[in-house]
């Protein structure tokens, strides 16, 4: 560790794994890092090695320091760069194409006032309440999927057949996006999310500049906005109750969401909506086929559910952090921050504090309290942490019922992202009940 005038710089080797999407991949080595930088320099400057890369930023590891900074909305600003994706080479691409830092600009992008406008729009949606009226469909859908996953047994692999492909559908129906399109937008969502991944993305992106990674990417969004746009007219020719409805027929100060707004308002809820709940569900399913007693202990006793489910997202962290921007001057963890200061806010590093979590890689299902920041905190937690849960929750319900027993069948493999992160293969052997 070196200090710069006072600031805390992190050494080349650990900066540029902390930017590395192949690092990702490797789980308990990135652990080991986190783990590391927070114990010697929780609030440490990441500097780039090739100048202009990207510009500096600060890492923030500790989960007390990650949760004020979450609910602190008003001195850390998520505009203009909410994610670190932003290398400097893709930001100027990005301007010249939109005229706006992001390629799409949503909920995660806009602080207040505009923020809690958008954000209340759909808010009442993602209730509980509301979401009740999903439940039988949801049954239904995770039924036929276990179904199928059990026809294609004993040997498969619980990301390509289940975790992925079941929240997919879940998000894509709230979104109006018939299954015949599914395939479309699950490649265009790998873009945009997964796109560090070869085998994600299948296009070789990762041997690319960041350049030609942003015009991909770029394309993939003005394919979801076409394509939403369609979905948008049809709603407010025929609404229904589903949230796709509300988007389309919203009000903002009166007047209709200007069209690259409300393309980017379903485009969040498309892309947030399903490779996170992919990776907590498949996490959940990798600690139970780890552990014979657990899942022997939840088939009897559903009541464990809930536990296992809050858990697993606790422990898979699948968005691995966020950015935030200093909007004045403010002491953090014994570093000056400076207005204009670009954060990382690190959920795999807070949810993994020893300071908060005990023995924090154990998969300990009675966890208790778990007030994990996998979902963040403040004005921008997740809008859909609810439909999360309950998704993840009547999976599970379908599998204990259908599945005696369940063990792991080779190795599972993690993608390299820096961003959204988890299992892209678990291969599991399923013994049907
Ligand atoms: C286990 C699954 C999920 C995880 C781990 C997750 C995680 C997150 C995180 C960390 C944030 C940013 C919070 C912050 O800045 O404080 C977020 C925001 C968001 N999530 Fe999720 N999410 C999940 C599932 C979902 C689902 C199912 C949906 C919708 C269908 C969804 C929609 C959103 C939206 C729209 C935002 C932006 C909220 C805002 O900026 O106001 N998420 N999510």
């Amino acid at each position: 560790m070196s200090r710069v005038s006072g600031e805390v710089v992190l050494p080349g080797d650990l900066a540029r794994r902390v930017i590395d999407p192949h690092a990702y991949a490797a789980w308990d080595g990135l652990l080991d890092t986190f783990d590391h930088i927070r114990a010697t320099m929780p609030v440490a400057r990441v500097q780039p090695d090739t100048p202009g890369l990207f510009d500096p930023f600060w890492l923030v590891t500790r989960y007390d320091d990650v949760m004020r900074i979450s609910k602190d909305n008003a001195t850390f600003l998520n505009n203009p760069r909410p994610v670190v994706f932003s290398f400097n080479e893709a930001i100027e691409f990005s301007r010249a194409a939109t005229g706006s830092n992001m390629l799409v600009d949503s909920l995660v992008v806009f602080d207040a006032p505009i923020h809690p406008k958008y954000r209340k729009l759909t808010q009442e949606w993602f209730i509980p309440r509301n979401l009740a009226k999903l439940e039988g469909e949801l049954r239904a859908l995770a039924a036929r999927t276990v179904d199928r996953m059990l026809e294609s047994g004993p040997d498969i692999d619980f990301v390509r057949e289940v975790s992925g492909p079941y929240p997919l559908r879940v998000v894509m129906q709230i979104l109006g996006v018939p299954p015949e399109d599914e395939p479309r937008m699950q490649m265009l969502t790998q873009q945009l999310f997964g796109g560090q991944d070869k085998d994600l993305s299948g296009s070789g992106l990762d041997k690319m500049t960041p350049e030609q990674v942003v015009q991909i990417v770029a394309g993939a969004v003005r394919t979801f906005e076409d394509y939403f746009a369609q979905i948008a007219d049809e709603r407010r020719a025929h609404p229904t109750d589903d949230v796709a409805s509300v988007i389309a027929n919203a009000l903002v100060d009166g007047q209709p969401l200007p069209p690259r707004d409300m393309a980017g308002y379903y485009i969040i809820v498309a892309t947030a909506g399903h490779d996170t709940t992919s990776a907590s569900t498949a996490g959940a399913m990798q600690a139970l086929a780890n552990d014979p007693e657990q899942w022997a202990r939840v088939k009897a006793d559903r009541s464990l559910l809930p536990g296992i489910v809050e858990e697993a997202i606790r422990w898979t962290t699948p968005v691995q952090h966020f950015m935030r921007t200093a909007a004045e001057d403010v002491e953090l963890g014994g570093s000056q921050v400076k207005a204009g200061d670009w954060l990382m806010i690190n959920y795999v590093a807070a949810n993994h504090d020893p300071a908060q979590f005990p023995d924090p890689r154990r998969f300990d299902a009675a966890r208790s309290p778990n007030r994990h920041l996998a979902f963040g905190a403040g004005a921008h937690q997740c809008l859909g942490l609810h439909l999360a849960r309950l998704e993840m929750r009547i999976l599970f319900e379908a599998l204990l019922d259908r599945v005696a027993s369940v063990e792991p069948a080779g190795e599972a493999k993690r993608a390299s992202s820096t961003f959204v992160g988890g299992l892209k293969t678990l291969p599991l052997r399923v013994t049907p009940a």
